[in-house]
């Protein structure tokens, strides 16, 4: 999908209109307490430039799955407008409800440069089920409608997509830079393009592997996944997970890969443990020599080596899944070694998926990824090429 040909927020006559802005605040709170803000900040740059060009701004987004239809104090956008006030340096006011008296009395009184926070739009019943009455609501409140809520952009919900039936649209700053850098790695990469898949099951990840085999030049397979795949070149796996429905489509997924003259990277080696626990005893074992009773739990040294120099050949990089169990330090090292790869390659590098960011975060090497996506679903789906309804729903330029 090109954003290329799609309205973004500059092409828009903001100053002194109201415009709706969708973001994605559906961030991790515990306790009350944000935990990571990262899609928070992500959003500030779409929302400063309406600042500073005298938009009237009111901001929404969902948080959690609250149950549609009543107000839930648990899943309150409350936590959110705090540290958005914060992060601005200004007071960011939340409306009590969505689109009702309290939401429409501040959006009316708002100052130009001013911004407001909707509550939780999954609290509207219809929201989710893209209802055009509800579409109509969110739309009466403003003249113009902006949507960079890229994490939600797979939904077609009233807020991320029917809304802009109703009002002239554009997508904000961070949809832009998410579709530039995913479509680009993916429409028109710097080869050779290696893409890199982790996760625990194939069926997480069938659609992308799907489409990436048609435009990559080196496939890297590793984590929980490798182990059908395994399975399907006819080696023992002793307890390590697989999926039994899934081995007919690991093979034609070889073959494939294989009629394409693609390089295919599975493990060679893998850490085994006894069993799925951060203390479990483990080794290192060659793949198809695994002892009885052990799993694998992350990639081997030699299979690290192997990834490593493919990456290091790499001129863009696609990377979402971990190698291994990495939420364990034993099993850890096999996506730290792969994000070392990565950070130490030169390549573009686009990351997705939680586990790949964590251990990317946890080595300090964020600021060596040329883009780590704040979609989790919505990457998946745009890796995979779907259309996202988010995005086609904005007007072309
Ligand atoms: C996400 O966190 O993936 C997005 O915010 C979408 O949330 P959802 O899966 O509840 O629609």
């Amino acid at each position: 999908m090109s954003v290329l040909n799609k309205k973004n927020v500059e092409d828009l006559n903001v100053a002194g209109k109201r415009v709706l802005v969708r973001c994605d605040f559906n961030v991790p709170i515990m306790d009350g307490e944000i935990t990571s803000d990262k899609r928070i900040a992500a959003s500030l740059p779409t929302i400063e430039y309406l600042i500073k060009n005298n938009a009237k701004v009111i901001l929404c987004s969902h948080l959690g799955r609250p149950t549609a239809g009543e107000y839930d104090p648990k899943f309150s956008m409350a936590p959110v407008a705090k540290r958005l006030s914060e992060l601005l340096g200004r007071e960011v006011k939340l409306a009590k409800d969505v689109f009702g008296e309290d939401a429409k009395a501040l959006a009316a009184g708002l100052a130009d440069g001013g911004v407001i926070l909707l509550e939780n739009v999954r609290f509207e019943k219809g929201e989710t089920k893209n209802d055009p009455e509800v579409s109509k609501k969110f739309a009466a409140l403003a003249e113009l409608y902006v949507n960079d809520a890229f994490g939600t952009a797979h939904r077609a919900n009233s807020s991320t997509c029917g809304v802009a039936d109703y009002l002239p649209s554009a997508c904000g700053y961070l949809i832009r830079k998410e579709i530039e850098f995913m479509g680009g790695a993916l429409e028109n990469p710097k080869r050779p393009l290696v893409a890199i898949l982790g996760g625990s099951k194939i069926s997480d990840k069938i659609g992308v592997i799907e489409n990436l085999i048609d435009k990559v030049d080196t496939l890297i397979v590793g984590g929980g996944m490798a182990y059908t795949f395994f399975k399907a070149q006819g080696y023992g796996i002793a307890n390590s997970i697989f999926e039994d429905d899934k081995i007919e489509l690991a093979k034609e997924l070889i073959a494939k890969a294989d009629a394409k003259g693609i390089k295919f990277l599975l493990p060679v080696d893998n850490v085994v443990g006894k069993a799925f626990a951060a203390d479990t005893e483990y080794m290192t074992a060659d793949v198809g020599s695994y002892p009885a009773g052990f799993e694998g739990l992350d990639i081997g040294e030699k299979t690290r080596a192997i990834f490593a120099e493919a990456i290091k050949g790499a001129a863009t990089i696609i990377w979402n899944g971990p190698m291994g169990a990495a939420e364990f330090d034993n099993f850890a090292k096999g996506t730290e070694a792969v994000a070392t790869a990565v950070a130490d390659s030169g390549a573009i590098s686009v990351i997705g998926g939680g586990d790949s960011i964590a251990a990317i975060k946890k080595l300090g090497f964020t600021e060596k990824m040329s883009h780590i996506s704040t979609g989790g679903g919505a990457s998946l789906e745009f890796l995979e090429g779907k259309v996202l309804p988010g995005i086609a729903a904005i007007s072309e330029k």
